[in-house]
């Protein structure tokens, strides 16, 4: 993997906490179940996998999430590939990437199977993956690319305000299809209000855990 600029992390009871932001990587209580809840489940996903379905995520962290959704597309049995592209400023080694995954039992063949690809490409016959390195306020606005859903996984918006301006915001709706869709663990209100003015139609959805409430929306 290319290091741009490497995150310090520590480990609370084996979660990754980033000390940059002071947040963990995924939920405390079970980030597999949350990202399958949020990210797949919000996003209406696996029912709408078509091949070369196209999936892109603000905040790449340990890879879970592509972890999930691979592991749904594979159970999908559809041909040809997932195209999943992820924005990340801060990437972490593979090192820290397969440590993380070790928490998963329901992943570790997929994971292992992927332990020695982590790069910012990895293209195979049903995973074709891009990692855009860089301050997604920079590195989203000169991207040219069209998707079918979003997964918005910044660190908490009080911890993270810059992942979850309005103006990167506007950029997601920019970049999605007509019927595309987004989802996010957050149900913070001002998020909810620039996903509007970014042309989604947004509802409050139940969250995952803890959560009382997450957010979902379409691109009509
Ligand atoms: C909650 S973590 C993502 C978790 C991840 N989706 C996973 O499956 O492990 C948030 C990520 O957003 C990244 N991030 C924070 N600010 C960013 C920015 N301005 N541009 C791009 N990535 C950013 C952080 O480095 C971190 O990896």
């Amino acid at each position: 993997m290319a290091i741009h600029q490497p995150d310090i992390i520590e480990w609370h009871d084996e979660v990754p906490v980033s000390t940059r932001f002071g947040d963990p990587y995924y939920s405390v209580d079970n980030g597999l179940a949350e990202s399958a809840h949020v990210f797949l489940k919000g996003n209406g996903l696996p029912d709408r996998f078509v091949s070369g379905f196209h999936i892109a995520e603000l905040g790449f962290g340990t890879g879970l999430n592509l972890l999930v959704a691979l592991d749904s597309w594979r159970k999908s049995k559809i041909h040809g590939p997932l195209i999943y592209t992820s924005f990340e400023a801060y990437p972490l080694s593979p090192t820290q990437m397969i440590k993380a995954h070790r928490n998963f039992s329901k992943i570790h063949v997929l994971a292992a199977e992927l332990a020695h690809e982590w790069n910012t490409k990895i293209c195979r016959p049903d995973l074709e993956f891009n990692l855009i390195v860089g301050d997604a306020r920079d590195t989203l606005k000169s991207w040219d690319g069209e998707v079918d859903a979003w997964f918005l996984d910044g660190f908490s918006p009080a911890k993270n305000p810059e992942l979850w301006e309005a103006s990167l915001l506007s950029q997601v709706g920019k970049h999605t299809k007509f019927g595309g869709t987004f989802a996010t663990y957050t149900a913070a209100g001002f998020v909810r209000r620039s996903l509007q003015e970014a042309k989604f139609e947004v509802e409050r959805t139940p969250g995952y855990g803890r959560k009382r409430h997450m957010t979902r929306g379409i691109k009509l």
